[in-house]
């Protein structure tokens, strides 16, 4: 079960051109990202916005007391920052990093799982055996947040099974950086089709529900 985030402005854009992205949606947008994450065992990143936005990926609710999903980065260096929050907590929270190289000393001494698996493209993790890894450490329900590569990448592959968008009436334009990186469609006929579930005003933005026909 893998549901794909996307906090966008109208025009799809998940930040500026030079990476500038807190905050595009509102605050009750915000807490319905962490609610979403809640419901799924492993938050999944790409490493560009590990390293330019060096979130946290925890669940921040009032009163929560669950299970803090793991925390997944989709890096194949190993290009993730030592000093970073992931890396900080990663003893608290479990913390993956998906490489296609063996796991640095760096990295797992502070308590983060490196997870090699098989290259693919550019070099690139293997989608298709990292969804098996992560099944093979219990992490089943996957809540990917972006950026737009690592989301453009679930698609190519089908992996997608719900689409949560949240969407700011605010307008980035062309310059900024897509929600949805390349597809590399042939035709209009092989997009990607999807039904939407439901729509909901949150705050002053919009929560639109997909599922994967
Ligand atoms: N508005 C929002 O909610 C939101 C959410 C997330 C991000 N953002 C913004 O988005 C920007 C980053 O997005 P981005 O699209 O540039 O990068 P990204 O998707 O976060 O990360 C892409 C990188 O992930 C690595 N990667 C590993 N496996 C991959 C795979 N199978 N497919 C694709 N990439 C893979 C690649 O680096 P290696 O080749 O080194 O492995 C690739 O360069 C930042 O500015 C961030 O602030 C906004």
């Amino acid at each position: 079960m893998i549901t794909l985030k996307l906090a966008t402005s109208l025009d799809g854009r998940i930040a500026t051109a030079t990476g500038e992205s807190r905050w595009i949606t509102g605050p009750e947008a915000r807490e319905a990202v962490h609610r979403l994450r809640a419901e799924h065992d492993a938050v999944v990143v790409g490493v560009e916005t590990a390293l330019a936005d060096d979130p946290e990926l925890t669940v921040r609710l009032l009163g929560w007391s669950g299970k803090p999903p793991a925390r997944v980065v989709l890096d194949s260096r190993q290009r993730l920052a030592d000093g970073c929050r992931l890396v900080a907590t990663a003893r608290e929270i479990p913390t993956y990093v998906i490489s296609t190289t063996p796991p640095e000393p760096r990295l797992t001494e502070q308590g983060v799982r490196v997870l090699q698996v098989h290259a693919v493209g550019e070099e690139r993790p293997e989608l298709k055996d990292v969804v098996q890894s992560l099944a093979a450490e219990g992490l089943q329900r996957l809540f990917v947040e972006g950026g737009g590569m690592v989301a453009a990448s679930f698609i190519r592959c089908g992996l997608v099974d719900r689409l949560e968008w949240f969407r700011a009436p605010m307008l980035i334009g062309g310059e900024g950086r897509p929600g949805i990186g390349a597809l590399a469609l042939g035709a209009l006929a092989d997009a990607p089709k999807l039904r939407r579930l439901e729509v909901r005003e949150v705050g002053s933005d919009l929560w639109e529900r997909y599922e994967r026909i």
